[in-house]
């Protein structure tokens, strides 16, 4: 994995994914695919359903975060065709140098260890170039493929919320993961 910085340019290259910022020529991609009810449905922060102009204020809400800080939303696309398939992104607290790491794919893509190669360069990206301390993660608890791509990346469970997410009026336990600067030095 290697990353570049060029301003709103930046790339992270894995085997068989390139994670780069987001166009506007993603929408259409992104409508279908993030607007899936399967995606939506073991994430918080994606609305469903999920329509052309809720892309739209997500790019410029991307846009306006790099803008006055470094890139922290990238989409996932193919190496071999650059196909969007899905996003990953941080939620930066410069305060305590910690970022919490987020991903989805579309459906077509999941079992084809993605998240998995994007969440590691992701890790990478965090603890090299923007120097955080620690990355952390939560999930579903039901979201067992998501427990898999976290503990895949070298993430440690660090503990359980009990029904702390509400979600399409059913109460959630939230899983959380984390891995320090030193775990990933450590490798
Ligand atoms: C969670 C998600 C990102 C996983 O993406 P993915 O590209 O399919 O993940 P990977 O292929 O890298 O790894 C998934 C792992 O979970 C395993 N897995 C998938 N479904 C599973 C299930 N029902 N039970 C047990 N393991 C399961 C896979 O076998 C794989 O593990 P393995 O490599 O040891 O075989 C994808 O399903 C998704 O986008 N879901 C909707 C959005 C979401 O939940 N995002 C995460 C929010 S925290």
């Amino acid at each position: 994995m290697t990353g570049e910085h060029a301003g709103s340019s930046i790339r992270l290259e894995t085997e068989r994914l390139v994670l780069r910022p987001y166009f506007d020529d993603d929408i259409p991609a992104l409508v279908t695919l993030a607007g899936a009810r399967e995606v939506a449905a073991t994430t918080l922060r994606i609305p469903h359903p999920y329509n052309e102009q809720n892309a739209r204020e997500f790019l410029a809400q991307c846009r306006e975060d790099a803008s006055l800080g470094p890139e922290t939303r990238f989409a996932i696309t193919l190496r071999s065709d650059g196909q969007l398939c899905g996003g990953a992104g941080f939620r930066l607290d410069p305060a305590h140098h910690h970022a919490e790491l987020g991903y989805w794919l579309g459906v077509p893509y999941w079992g084809k260890g993605y998240a998995t190669e994007a969440a590691r360069a992701m890790i990478r990206y965090g603890f090299e170039n923007l120097g955080l301390h620690r990355i952390y993660a939560s999930y579903l608890s039901e979201n067992v493929a998501s427990g898999r791509v976290l503990r895949k990346i070298g993430m440690k469970r660090e503990g359980l919320l009990r029904a702390h997410i509400c979600k399409w009026d059913k109460f959630h336990d939230l899983e959380f993961y984390g891995m320090l600067r030193s775990d990933f030095i450590a490798g």
